[in-house]
């Protein structure tokens, strides 16, 4: 990924790297999350059941998340069948094209299963390797809010746009974004105790220094709701690439920054997204935090 998370000026329109067709990526990433948004929207069944789980008691996998993904993964394989393809459930496969699809099928699975509508598929056209940070970055890639049904859609250098029924497409750009002080920020725990022990600390530090704090249920979402100015900005550790990459070409298309602590690509440590003044002032903020929580074994990871 390139330093700093900022996305490079727009290339020239319809081409990318390796003379990738993006607005073409971004039209199939938009269209599969759409179609994978109302399956799991008009499939959910009434009693809807724990399948399996993964890290945690709590790390949930419905058989809805295997459907969507299932669904995906036939849809992509289809249109382009040499890309690789790497998702949040089981089932990832190498490809021999440049481009590989990271797709998360239910973000915010926990609010699927109980109902809350902020749930999204996340669909994103990467080149490099996402399983190693830094060493990706999303080209194109679509967001599609399964409840409510927006879709916010991206590809590199062609802006950032949110879709909603009965209005036309809009543009989306972040504003200078408030003082810290007044900053509405969004975050997310992980699902691992002691992990949560952490975050919590961080957060106990953060806290004070902002106006007040969002837990949404889906990192997409989240990241997008910056990109919209839903939310002002955004920190959270432990994302994995299919959370957050779509969103994040997203937030960057509409002028915002991701990074990591330390201000350089985003990882598993800690993904800090935001307008570029108040993203530097939240990273410092949360670096200061993080280097007073208690050590605990998550913090030595
Ligand atoms: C989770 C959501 C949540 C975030 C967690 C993620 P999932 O993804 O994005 O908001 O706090 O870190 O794991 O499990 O619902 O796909
Ligand atoms: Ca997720």
């Amino acid at each position: 990924m390139r330093p700093g998370g900022q996305l490079p000026a727009p290339e020239r329109a319809g081409s990318g790297p390796a003379g990738l067709d993006l607005p073409g990526l971004e039209a199939l990433a938009a269209e599969v999350a759409s179609e994978a948004a109302r399956l799991v929207v008009e499939e959910r069944p009434t009693r809807l059941d724990v399948a399996r789980t993964k890290s945690s008691a709590t790390d949930v996998v419905t058989v809805m998340d295997q459907r969507s993904q299932d669904l995906l993964r036939a849809r992509l394989r289809a249109a382009r069948p040499d890309d690789g393809f790497l998702g949040e459930e089981e089932g990832g496969r190498a490809g021999a094209s440049p481009v590989t699809w990271v797709v998360d099928p239910i973000d915010g699975t926990v609010n699927y299963l109980y109902g809350i509508p902020s749930y999204a598929v996340s669909v994103a056209a990467v080149v490099g390797d996402p399983s190693v940070p830094g060493a990706w970055e999303t080209v194109a890639g679509a967001v599609a809010g399964a409840a409510t049904g927006e879709l916010f859609r991206a590809h590199r250098g062609g802006g950032a746009w949110v879709e909603r029924a009965g209005a036309p497409p809009a543009r989306l750009q972040v504003g200078a974004g408030p003082e810290l002080a007044q900053a509405l920020v969004g975050t997310g725990f992980g699902y691992e105790a002691h992990v949560r022990e952490w975050q919590a600390a961080v957060l106990l530090r953060v806290l004070p220094s902002i106006r007040d704090i969002r837990r949404i249920g889906s990192a997409a979402l989240d990241l997008c709701a910056v990109a919209e100015g839903a939310l002002d900005a955004y920190f959270e550790r432990g994302l994995h690439a299919w959370d957050l990459a779509a969103a994040w070409l997203v937030l960057a298309e509409a002028g915002g920054v991701v990074t990591g602590l330390a201000g350089g690509p985003p990882d598993w440590s800690m993904v800090v997204a935001g307008p570029p003044d108040l993203q530097e002032r939240l990273r410092s903020l949360v670096a200061e935090a993080a280097a007073q929580a208690p050590r605990t074994r998550q913090a030595a990871e």
